[in-house]
């Protein structure tokens, strides 16, 4: 599996002793506040790890790494091979926020996704999930639009934003 770099983070394949270093964010409340997962039990966290190391097809988790730790994860997932579509999510630690990593993290994801030649890459976030939100318009996401009652959450109907970009065209390119 491609290894990604950025400036201060390191984008790798997941390894089974992952588990301790995934449960300090997955199992944190707080992290999970807005995700459809969690808050883990640690045999959750332990399922997640086993299939991110060994993922099905079209399926492409990395484990964010800052200087040697363990700090969150993005996974990019082919939605279709066909019609070179895919979506990707991210989370982070809660003492990793507020640094800029995210923004890091999905840009590297993004340009990742046009390297393996898909041409719409998406993402969703919650309407009050304000820092997440920023992070796919900074990273040149576009809103498309609001996708009400989207999710079942603990509980709850949720509404998703969705948002998108297109490969952008390289001059003379014939696609
Ligand atoms: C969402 C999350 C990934 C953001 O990570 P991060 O590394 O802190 O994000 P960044 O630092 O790259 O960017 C966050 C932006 O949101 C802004 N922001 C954060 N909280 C905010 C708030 N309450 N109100 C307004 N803006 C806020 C930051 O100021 C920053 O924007 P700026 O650069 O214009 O100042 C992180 O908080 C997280 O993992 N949350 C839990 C999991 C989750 O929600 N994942 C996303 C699911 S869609």
């Amino acid at each position: 599996m491609t290894e990604l770099r950025t400036a201060r983070l390191r984008l790798r394949a997941f390894r089974p002793g992952d588990v301790a270093a995934v449960h300090v964010y997955a199992g944190d409340p707080e992290v999970v506040r807005f995700m459809e997962w969690g808050p883990n039990r640690l045999a959750d966290t332990e399922a997640f790890v086993a299939e991110a190391v060994d993922p099905p097809e079209g399926s492409h988790p990395f484990a964010v790494e800052r200087d040697g730790v363990l700090i969150g994860a993005v996974a990019l997932t082919v939605t279709s091979a066909e019609h070179r579509r895919g979506e990707f999510g991210y989370v982070l630690a809660r003492g990793a926020w507020g640094r800029g990593y995210a923004t890091e993290v999905a840009t590297a994801v993004l340009a990742h996704a046009f390297e393996l030649g898909l041409h719409r890459v998406a993402a969703t976030c919650d309407p009050a999930n304000v820092a997440s939100r920023r992070v796919l318009e900074k990273t040149g996401l576009r809103y498309e639009g609001r996708l009400h009652g989207y999710l079942h959450i603990r509980g709850e109907w949720r509404d998703r934003l969705l948002f998108a970009t297109v490969r952008p065209r390289v001059s003379g390119e014939r696609r």
